[in-house]
């Protein structure tokens, strides 16, 4: 049932430090400070010498792709492509030998990643489901997989699920680091962050009523912008997808930087952007990118760090989430993000978990 929320998508936000705990439940290794998986059928030599990993899926299961694609790159050095599933199964691109391919998805039948799954497999590469529904078709058919167990996710609009999916990965891109040249003690820092990760998103979720007035303010726009760089590029595009889905609102996420190459012509005093701007490396450069938004007229929404003293200055907006390690910055940021599209659809009265046109699991082509 639904627990006394208003609607499943709700109640699943709010699930979320509890599902962090059990993607990582019996999964951190203190011993050898590293990840552990149950279930990936390969022996510790057959995952030794993976040399390429893709990542496909579709939807947010694609945006979740993205972030592995970073989190595997930067931790275990592991060169990633990530693949649209419905792209995938017809490209035929030239795939190495020592791929691991990973098809990402909550439902396990989405009929695209289900088909590009099996075209690898055909083709002799090892493939891994990522996956929540246990022995859906996905993770039959796949050599081996890990689950996300976030439990049922009811609402059409994915939110637990998708934090699982990044959770999942970034405990994969420690696994495979160890295996390589990630040594003990960066194994066991990486190892403490994740273990302050339920905590963190419970104090993102305590920004709720802060989203609600955020919300009214922006109900009635038309178009909305999500920009952010690196871990929190995907972000942008899952808020952005999260508020198509829900409010019917045109909204498009861009890497902040590409903003100056086109999309910035769209800004004016009707069209929020949405800026993603916690701590990191690229800070100053979003703030600058920020700035040229307020310039041209456009009301500025940022997601910034607890502590951040400047963005006040720059923003309409700001909702702060705590500060967590840039690796797991995406599993925090999206939080408000699922919150204000949750808001905005209310306000503008849509039926927010089965909204129209969509179905929660795609499975025809
Ligand atoms: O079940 P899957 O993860 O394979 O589903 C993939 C997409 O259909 C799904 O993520 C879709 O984009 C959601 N409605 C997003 O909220």
């Amino acid at each position: 049932g639904l627990d006394g929320f208003d609607h499943y998508m709700l109640k699943e936000i709010y699930e979320q430090p509890e599902s962090l705990r059990n993607a990582m439940r019996g999964r951190l290794d203190d011993q050898n400070a590293t990840a552990v998986f149950g279930g990936l059928n390969l022996t510790p030599q057959q995952l030794r010498s993976v040399e390429r990993i893709i990542l496909t899926g579709c939807g947010t299961s694609w945006h979740s792709a993205l972030v592995g694609e970073y989190l595997i790159e930067e931790l275990a050095r592991i060169p990633v492509s990530v693949e649209y599933a419905s792209e995938l199964r017809y490209r035929n691109p030239p795939i190495e030998n020592n791929t691991l391919v990973f098809g990402i998805t909550q439902s396990g039948e989405t009929a695209d990643t289900l088909a590009a799954l099996n075209e690898t497999k055909r083709k002799g590469h090892r493939t891994l489901a990522i996956c929540n529904v246990v022995a859906s078709s996905i993770a039959q058919a796949a050599d081996g997989g890990v689950y996300l167990h976030a439990g049922p996710e009811i609402g059409v609009a994915s939110t637990k699920a998708y934090t699982s999916q990044c959770c999942v990965l970034a405990m994969l891109a420690l696994y495979f680091g160890r295996m390589r040249h990630l040594s003990f003690e960066g194994g066991q820092r990486l190892i403490e962050e994740l273990r302050l990760l339920p905590n963190a998103v419970q104090q993102a979720l305590t920004c709720n009523e802060q989203v609600k007035d955020v919300a009214k303010k922006y109900a009635s726009a038309n178009n909305v912008l999500y920009l952010g760089r690196q871990y929190n590029f995907p972000t942008a595009l899952e808020g952005a997808l999260k508020l198509k889905e829900i409010s019917y609102i045109h909204a498009e996420g861009y890497p902040a930087a590409e903003m100056k190459h086109g999309p910035i012509a769209l800004v004016d005093d009707a069209t929020p952007s949405v800026f993603i701007v916690p701590a990191g490396g690229t800070y100053d450069k979003v703030m600058a990118n920020m700035e040229e938004v307020k310039a041209r007229g456009g009301p500025v929404i940022a997601i910034a760090s607890e502590d951040d003293p400047h963005v006040h200055q720059i923003a309409d907006d700001v909702i702060h989430v705590p500060q967590v390690q840039q690796f797991l910055q995406p599993i925090v940021t999206v939080v408000p993000l699922q919150l204000l599209s949750y808001h905005i659809a209310l306000i503008r009265g849509c039926d927010v978990d089965k909204p129209r046109n969509l179905a929660k699991s795609v499975t025809v082509e």
